[in-house]
């Protein structure tokens, strides 16, 4: 596509809509070892060999912590509403216990003052899966104990920011966290256990439902919830067998997490699954998870086509793909999120992240990304059509900001709407960006027009 012929996509949105920006601590920040920072899982995990596809870590990443007033401009003429970041715990309190680190806390003081006197909207996320080592080092998120620290850890965050910030979420993408980190281990901490990890997912709610209510009783006015990663699960063939797979898959992927926080229970047939994997679950945990949330969180990038086997694979059925690999399914993103509305009674939805890495290439100052103007513009409008269709989506966000440290994959696999020149650090806007901004300001004309007609 040729970016001088912008996509818009052709759905309305609430005048009150949220338009974002999303990025993460551990992926921007760099600075991995400066003014008192300790370190963290992923630290730790960028050092095993093989882990990371490149070999890489994120001591420098994209240097935001040096640049934090540049990439603040950055994010005021995109023409945001909000922008969505995560505190690196291990930046403000090094050993997840004890004493908090003033330089880490007057960073992200820093960073939010920044966003308000740009007129931008802090949403602020606690846990983007780099948890302190030291916590690691006596059990982590499988030991009941951490659920604790994480609670005084956001009172106090919540106590400094939370007279600033619009929102806070508590957890990104529990299930990540519980079956990338501690089942299949391909992510931090790298532990292979299914048990592990499904006491690990227990654990990542209660402190959840343990901080939402501590933060509450603390007074604090900020909207909390929390962010789930979302698909629809679709069998690959009509057969018996991949129903089967793609129910247990739902259940193990989506309903093992709405289910506790929207009803207080988890599913029963994942839970007889399990087995003897199924989580401890203590006395008065399940009302604490089910704690009532101001918002829910949804990121989402593809579907998940399942089939009994395993074999069903992206590559081989001829639709298109990101350089993640991910299947481009736009509509999936409508489905999900009707879906979510059929089956549970949800707060105010907020798609927290959405977005597509592909093979960028600079040239002359400029990345023509037509590819992923295409994705945005297509998942935009899928949201538009939920929203016409009476599902109370108040939000989206696009990951993300800058081409960053994206895990496992390293530096290969690029998302930002800008890019980063990994020698020299130097951010340039790709046409995505230019696009995106154009599109806002089509946003903020109608806004004008909305609130000309109700005067
Ligand atoms: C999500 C993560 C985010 C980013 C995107 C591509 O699962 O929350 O940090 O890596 O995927």
């Amino acid at each position: 596509m040729n970016a001088s012929l912008p996509l818009h996509p052709r759905s309305h949105f609430p005048p009150d809509f949220v338009w974002g920006v999303a990025t993460s601590a551990f992926q921007i920040e760099g600075a991995a070892t400066w003014q008192g920072k300790g370190e963290s899982i992923w630290d730790r995990f960028c050092r095993q060999p093989g882990a990371i596809a490149d070999g890489s870590h994120g001591d420098v990443a994209c240097d935001h912590l040096n640049r934090l007033d540049s990439d603040l401009d950055l994010i005021e003429r995109l023409g945001v509403d909000a922008y969505r970041f995560s505190i690196s715990w291990p930046r403000v309190q090094p050993d997840g216990r004890g004493a908090f680190n003033p330089q880490g806390m007057a960073f992200y003081e820093r960073l939010v003052d920044g966003l308000l006197q740009r007129g931008i909207r802090p949403y602020l996320t606690l846990n983007h899966w780099d948890l302190p080592q030291s916590l690691q080092d006596s059990g982590g998120w499988a030991h009941r104990d951490t659920c604790y620290r994480f609670v005084q850890y956001a009172r106090h965050m919540a106590q400094a920011l939370g007279d600033r910030v619009a929102a806070i979420t508590t957890h990104n993408e529990p299930w990540v966290m519980a079956v990338l980190g501690h089942e299949s281990g391909v992510f931090a901490p790298g532990v292979r256990n299914r048990g592990t990890a499904m006491q690990v997912a227990h654990h990542l709610l209660v402190s959840h439902g343990l901080a939402l209510q501590e933060l509450r009783a603390d007074g604090c006015k900020s909207r909390l919830g929390i962010v789930l990663n979302l698909s629809p699960i679709v069998p690959a063939t009509a057969s018996e067998a991949d129903a089967a797979a793609a129910r247990l898959e739902d259940g193990r992927s989506v309903r093992w997490y709405l289910d506790p926080l929207l009803r207080g229970e988890y599913p029963e047939d994942v839970w007889h699954h399990l087995g003897t994997d199924a989580p401890c679950v203590e006395h008065g945990d399940m009302e604490l998870i089910a704690t009532p949330m101001d918002f829910l969180g949804v990121n989402y990038y593809t579907r998940s086509v399942v089939s009994a086997n395993g074999s069903w694979n992206a590559k081989e059925h001829g639709g298109p793909l990101t350089d993640m690999g991910w299947e481009i399914v736009p509509q999936g993103l409508t489905q999900l999120l009707r879906r979510l509305q059929r089956d549970w009674s949800l707060p105010p939805l907020y798609v927290m992240e959405n977005g597509a890495a592909f093979r960028d290439s600079l040239q002359d100052g400029r990345v023509h990304d037509g590819n992923r103007v295409e994705y945005l513009s297509s998942h935009i409008d899928a949201v538009g059509r939920a929203i016409a269709q009476g599902v109370p989506v108040a939000g989206y966000m696009v990951w993300s900001l800058l081409d960053n440290f994206e895990w496992a994959s390293g530096y290969a696999k690029r998302f930002g709407l800008v890019h980063v020149d990994y020698d020299s650090l130097a951010r340039t806007p790709k046409d995505s960006f230019h696009w995106y901004r154009g599109f806002l300001d089509g946003q903020k004309a109608q806004r004008k027009l909305h609130v000309g007609a109700m005067a």
